[in-house]
């Protein structure tokens, strides 16, 4: 018989049967998302039963991470999928708290990230976003105490942003990084690629081609400005509105302009119809 994992409600409730494994001296490996899973959140499960004996799974929509006009109300909830798709992936605990719980009334605290958080990409057009997010990931680790937890380099600056948090504060957990899960035309799988309608779904693997395109001649010596320019092109000419199509230190996300500033991550962000999308590719090294 399949094993169904068990699904904790109450902060008392999730550290109860963490003792539980804690008391076995079992690892803990936790998985933040926010639902609406995909093969991108189960990759990240995958990659945490590599690491430890007992995988728990956040889903948690965390309204402090949207500004007022962004999907709060609308993004995708999907409770039921989750949850056979977790227990087909043999996650032994489900951390599902409501917004009251995680924000009991009176709550005020908040983490302000900074460094990769600053990095003027994501931060610019989500200026609330960074803040949300590392004071929901500062209690999700506190709430669980893993050992180690995993994210996606989907969100390649929010990983940046939360491995920083975690050294900072001396949590006692360590962040690992998993790599981007594609559909078959390259698009990066998403929660929001839903939103998009057939038209915009077929021009949405443009982002991935163009930063290919772009990354390959930065590889082969090409100028950093030039591969970029011929990227936002294409980008645009998909029917894109490009919000940023950048080149950064992968390690600092400082910008860079020469192959001589290390190790390359070119990132976009871009909007089609009422979507918002973003992307990443390493440049290889020669
Ligand atoms: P969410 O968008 O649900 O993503 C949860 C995790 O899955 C993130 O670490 C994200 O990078 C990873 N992920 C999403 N799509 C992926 C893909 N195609 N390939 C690999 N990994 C992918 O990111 C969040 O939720 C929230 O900001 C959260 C960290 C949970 C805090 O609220």
């Amino acid at each position: 018989m399949t094993k169904l994992p068990k699904v904790a409600r109450t902060v008392r409730a999730l550290r109860a049967e963490i003792a539980r494994y804690r008391a076995k001296h079992e690892s803990v490996a936790l998985v933040p998302t926010m639902g609406a899973l995909h093969e991108g959140h189960l990759a990240l499960v995958e990659a945490a039963h590599r690491h430890a004996r007992r995988v728990v799974v956040s889903i948690f929509v965390n309204p402090t991470q949207f500004a007022p006009h962004e999907d709060l109300a609308t993004y995708p909830r999907t409770w039921k999928a989750d949850f056979a798709a977790l227990t087909k992936a043999k996650v032994d605990l489900i951390w599902a708290p409501t917004a009251t719980v995680m924000y009991p009334e009176g709550f005020v605290t908040k983490i302000i990230p900074a460094g990769a958080a600053t990095a003027g990409l994501e931060d610019t057009y989500r200026p609330h976003f960074f803040g949300g997010v590392a004071t929901v990931v500062a209690k999700l680790f506190l709430q669980t105490m893993p050992d180690v937890a995993m994210f996606g380099q989907k969100d390649f600056q929010q990983l940046k942003v939360v491995t920083q948090l975690a050294r900072d504060l001396d949590l006692p957990l360590k962040v690992i990084g998993v790599p981007i899960v594609r559909e078959k035309d390259g698009l990066a799988m998403s929660s929001r690629n839903v939103y998009l309608n057939e038209d915009e779904r077929s021009m949405a693997p443009t982002l991935y081609r163009a930063l290919k395109q772009a990354a390959k001649t930065i590889a082969a010596n090409g100028a950093i400005p030039t591969a970029l320019a011929e990227a936002r092109m294409e980008i645009t000419q998909a029917g894109f509105s490009i919000d940023y199509v950048e080149a950064r230190n992968a390690d600092t996300l400082a910008p860079v302009t020469s192959k001589k500033d290390g190790s390359i991550r070119l990132l976009v962000a871009a909007r089609i119809g009422k979507t918002r999308l973003i992307d990443n590719v390493a440049v290889p090294r020669r």
